[in-house]
């Protein structure tokens, strides 16, 4: 058996550590650009971290002009705004857009790069300036994988992916999650499950250390997310699902997702629904749809959830599938794709985007075709 992983060199999990990034980064950083959107700092969940890096006499810049499925011109804007600091590192701080923003500032900001030219598989030449992540969000996992997904100007997701986009250090702060509202906790702890199961399930490239974090990882997630959506501030169940969500990315950056973020992609290129719910939509139908490709691994997944099904693998898969649409639904995340503003007449678009996303698709248990792709959204419109 031969493998390769890969992940971040260290990983600071520590309710509060927020409160002392100063401290924390110090060593590494004098000059930091700090990325992050208007909604965080609206929350006032950067306050304390900026205020320390004041204390610790660090001269950051604050970019907080990061939008969601990030643009690449206001990526560039990022770059030039870190160039104009002189920034010797980035703390990216937010959801997935904000971390993703700060991977690819990292790399461009000393590079004569540009940021078309980093597009696709270890593009970036040379190293980066320090880089430092923390999320707000317990979904993308970004903190710890390889890879920025940037919207570019007509609208093509495109992703950068290489060994720089690992970060020097991520620091997990639960206290900074408890602010998000239900369907965020929702719809980014239902994207975090789905890393887990297509990194179990995954085509190629799956290997036993993916398979023992998306293990645990979907453990915590699926037994913590309703407590997280019922119970705000419960910290338990909040730093339980900071905690799945990092190993479900540890685990998808080594073993990569499928179809079902094949199929969510084109509901954020065309009609902006957010990442986490646009996989929450479509994780039903492509479960459902690779169960007679994937019944062995779904029925151990079912294990994991508690599925507590017998019989033979074709059985114990519909219960694992029957169980994670349960507690998805459970959550009072949207199901139908009429929910968020999609009709019939657009799903044939849908269905010829998706399937040209070779990226995801060529990993999936099952290959899926146009026709499947088309029938996949009809499903759940
Ligand atoms: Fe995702």
């Amino acid at each position: 058996m031969n493998f390769n992983f890969d992940t971040v060199p260290n990983i600071i999990f520590e309710t509060g550590a927020a409160s002392r990034l100063g401290e924390i980064v110090k060593e590494r950083m004098q000059r930091p650009c700090v990325v992050t959107d208007k909604g965080v700092i609206g929350a006032g969940l950067i306050d304390r971290a900026l205020k320390s890096l004041k204390a610790a006499g660090l001269d950051y810049h604050l970019f907080d002009g990061v939008e969601a499925d990030p643009p690449a011109k206001v990526v560039k804007g990022a770059i030039e705004a870190a160039r104009v600091h002189k920034a010797d590192g980035v703390i990216g701080f937010g959801g997935g857009s904000s971390m993703d923003t700060a991977k690819v500032i990292a790399c461009l900001i000393n590079s004569s790069q540009t940021l078309e030219e980093i597009y696709g598989m270890d593009q970036v030449r040379g190293a980066r300036v320090p880089l430092v992540l923390l999320p707000t969000t317990s979904g993308t996992g970004s903190e710890v994988t390889n890879i920025s997904v940037i919207t570019t100007d007509d609208d093509q997701k495109m992703g950068v992916l290489g060994p720089q986009l690992y970060a020097d250090l991520a620091v997990l702060d639960a206290s900074l999650t408890l602010s998000m509202p239900r369907h965020v906790t929702s719809a980014t702890g239902i994207d975090a499950m789905v890393h887990a199961i297509e990194a179990y399930t995954t085509k190629f490239k799956k290997n036993p250390v993916s398979d023992a974090l998306a293990t645990k990882a979907l453990k915590l997630l699926s037994s913590n997310i309703q407590a997280a959506c019922d119970t705000p501030d419960d910290i338990e169940a909040r730093e339980a699902m900071l905690l799945g969500a990092m190993l479900a990315g540890q685990a998808f950056a080594n073993a990569p997702c499928a179809a079902v973020h094949a199929m969510a992609y084109p509901l954020g290129v065309h009609f902006h629904v957010p990442h986490g719910l646009a996989n929450a939509l479509m994780l039903a139908p492509v479960l459902r749809f690779n169960t007679p490709a994937a019944a062995p691994l779904y029925a151990e997944l079912g294990d994991v959830i508690g599925a507590n099904a017998t019989g033979d693998f074709e059985a114990r898969a519909e219960s694992f599938v029957a169980k994670m649409t349960e507690i998805c639904a459970a959550t009072g995340v949207k199901s139908r794709l009429s929910e968020v503003g999609v009709s019939h007449n657009v799903l044939p678009k849908l269905a010829e985007d998706a399937v040209k996303i070779e990226r995801l698709m060529k990993n999936n248990p099952r290959p899926v075709a146009y026709d499947d792709a088309l029938a996949l959204y009809t499903e759940v419109l």
